[in-house]
């Protein structure tokens, strides 16, 4: 199955996630709906410092929005702030530092903004990452699950409430079609079982992403929740994690701003706001969430699984140091 679905995933790759595939893909957009002002919105995206969020947070600074840029290294994120202050005359663009995969101090984060600022409009889950061998953070807990699953889950779950007080609330996040080859797999989160292989841990994150979208779509209909992927673009985490498929895609790859044009859309636009909650996205338009006939549909149980650890796993998260992670009973 697995061979199945790598194959039926990288052809449609082929085809629609490269540059010529989001070509393609724009001759069915509508400019006009991207003209559009939100100064006195604001907008929180994580891992602005770099590709994606940082072509997204220049895009939205270009409009006018005030940008909260969430990165994990103060030289990186002060040189990029620089750049789209200086490019677009908005001075309305913060940096906040913050490394996603200290989940305490996630939540840490999050509720001193919420102190601090009286509204947030948008979130953009963008920060991700791929590790290339297992490693762990001051829980225990392995690192990508935590940046790019547990992390989400905190900022987002604490943020909720802030989202909910302000105008026409979103919530995006992105993901890689790289999830489409993975099934949830809610028993193995820290991937302690077999040999680690960072780019299926990274798709079953990205899966995992999906789950969540849909989930918090259910939980909270104040608020616009949407999932997206960027295709394949050419970025640093591509470059570094993936350097043989960079090397080979080449020219083909997408650019950053190609890349970001979905989360931009999903952030601005009436169009977006209109579209049902919790939905997956390719170049502005909701797409299935699974490959053909790859079994890839989570079951109830796994997603009540799935749930309730990461919620029991966020509040463990709130004390500074943990010694031993939770136990799950995985014969649920
Ligand atoms: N490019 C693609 O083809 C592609 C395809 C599918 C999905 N994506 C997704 O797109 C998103 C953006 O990636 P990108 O391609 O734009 O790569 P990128 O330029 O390398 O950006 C990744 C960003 O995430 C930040 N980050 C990573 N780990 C973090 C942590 N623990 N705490 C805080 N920030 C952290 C990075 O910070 P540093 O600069 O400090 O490392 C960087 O700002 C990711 O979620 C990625 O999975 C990209």
């Amino acid at each position: 199955m697995s061979f199945y679905r790598n194959i039926v995933w990288f052809l449609k790759g082929i085809h629609e996630y490269t540059r010529r595939g989001y070509e393609q893909a724009a001759k069915h957009f509508v400019p006009k709906e991207l003209d559009v002002a939100v100064v006195g919105r604001s907008f929180m995206i994580t891992g602005a410092n770099s590709g994606i969020g940082k072509a997204t947070a220049m895009a939205i600074a270009k409009r006018g929005g005030t940008v909260h840029m969430v990165c994990r290294n103060k030289e990186r994120a002060e040189k990029a702030r620089e750049d789209i202050v200086r490019e677009t005359g908005n001075t309305e663009v913060y940096f906040h530092c913050l490394d996603l995969s200290e989940t305490h101090k996630v939540w840490e984060f999050a509720e001193s903004f919420k102190m601090q600022y009286p509204s947030l409009n948008v979130l953009i889950n963008n920060a991700g990452c791929m590790m290339n061998k297992r490693e762990v953070n001051d829980h225990g807990l392995e690192r990508s699950f935590a940046t790019n699953t547990l992390g989400v889950y905190i900022l987002t779950q604490s943020l909720i409430p802030l989202l909910q007080k302000s105008r026409d609330p979103r919530v995006i996040t992105v993901t890689s079609a790289g999830m489409l080859v993975q099934k949830l797999q809610p028993a193995d989160l820290q991937s302690e079982k077999g040999p680690f292989d960072g780019t299926m841990v990274y798709a079953q994150n990205k899966r995992q992403q999906v789950v969540l979208t849909e989930q918090w779509a259910k939980s909270h209909p104040a608020i616009h929740f949407s999932v997206m992927h960027p295709g394949w673009a050419d970025t640093p985490a591509v470059s570094t994690s993936m350097p043989q498929f960079h090397q080979m895609m080449g020219e083909r790859l997408r650019s950053a701003e190609q890349g970001a044009d979905t989360v931009v859309w999903l952030a601005l636009t009436r169009a977006a706001g209109k579209t049902r909650s919790g939905r997956f996205f390719q170049d502005r338009q909701p797409v299935p969430a699974h490959l053909p006939l790859a079994w890839t549909h989570s079951t109830p149980e796994d997603v009540r699984f799935f749930m309730t650890q990461l919620e029991t796993l966020a509040q463990d998260a709130k004390k500074p140091h943990t010694d031993k992670l939770p136990s799950f009973d995985p014969t649920y």
